[in-house]
């Protein structure tokens, strides 16, 4: 299918999936004398332009990193802010995203008020036979945490004796996990100066690319993006191989 914009390197060069971590927002704002919440609020601003820029180019499968489940800690106000943020993009998503664009939500949602649950449940079912893009939307999300959940569902199988311990291979744990229907991240980026991955994707990221920049999140741009993805282009990829 045409794509609405021309990618910066040859469409089958692209990353089949790319993994963004958004950090920096705090940053942005104290910069600006701004509370924190400022920041996520531009922050959520620019999700939603690299979303749009990522569909237009032609990105198969994209995840972001919105909230972790060690971001519970934070002050109740910007915990308050970031979920009042989400609760409107859940509203507001359903009017322009939605075509054909499949919303996977990677992490527990459990811990989250049962409107919210409701609301990103019913996305996700309204969103299933979508298959231009896959948007990944990672939320009370860690890898640990997944991969926890993975060993107990599987385990729960061992003891039923539906499976014998030696038949689990890395396909059955790959299955119990959010990205189940996503391949494995080929370019993880982080914005924000920071230089690791915080318990983002661990398993899906073991041959990822990673792109660091000191960008804050909020500014992260559509040409700063064409240059992480010309940076993957020129990379060596080799899977261990030589
Ligand atoms: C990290 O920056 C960012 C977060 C913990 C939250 C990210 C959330 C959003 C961008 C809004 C989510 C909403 C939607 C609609 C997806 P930080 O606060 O840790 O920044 P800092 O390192 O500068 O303090």
């Amino acid at each position: 299918m045409a794509k609405a914009k021309q990618p910066p390197i040859p469409a089958e060069m692209l990353p089949k999936h790319i993994a963004f971590i958004m950090d920096g927002n705090g940053r942005w704002a104290k910069k600006r004398g701004l509370p924190r919440s400022a920041g996520h609020i531009e922050g959520a601003k620019n999700f939603k332009k690299i979303v749009r820029y990522c569909k237009d180019i032609g990105i198969e499968n994209i995840t972001f990193y919105a909230f972790s489940t060690e971001n519970w800690k934070r002050p109740e106000d910007e915990v308050h802010t970031i979920m009042n943020l989400m609760r409107e993009y859940l509203v507001e998503v359903r009017k322009y995203f939605t075509e054909n664009t499949r919303m996977i939500i990677l992490g527990d949602k459990g811990a989250f008020e049962p409107d919210l649950r409701k609301s990103f449940e019913d996305l996700e079912a309204d969103t299933l036979k979508y298959q231009e893009m896959n948007m990944g939307l990672a939320v009370n999300y860690g890898s640990r945490d997944e991969l926890t959940h993975a060993c107990r569902a599987l385990a729960q199988q061992v003891k039923e004796g539906k499976l014998q311990p030696e038949d689990i291979t890395e396909d059955m744990i790959n299955g119990q996990l959010y990205t189940k229907d996503m391949p494995d991240v080929d370019l993880l980026i982080r914005p924000g100066g920071e230089y690791r991955i915080s318990n983002y994707l661990l398993w899906q990221s073991a041959y990822a690319e990673l792109y660091f920049c000191d960008t804050l999140w909020p500014d992260f741009s559509k040409k700063e993006l064409d240059a992480a993805l010309i940076e993957f282009a020129k990379r060596n990829r080799r899977f261990g191989g030589l």
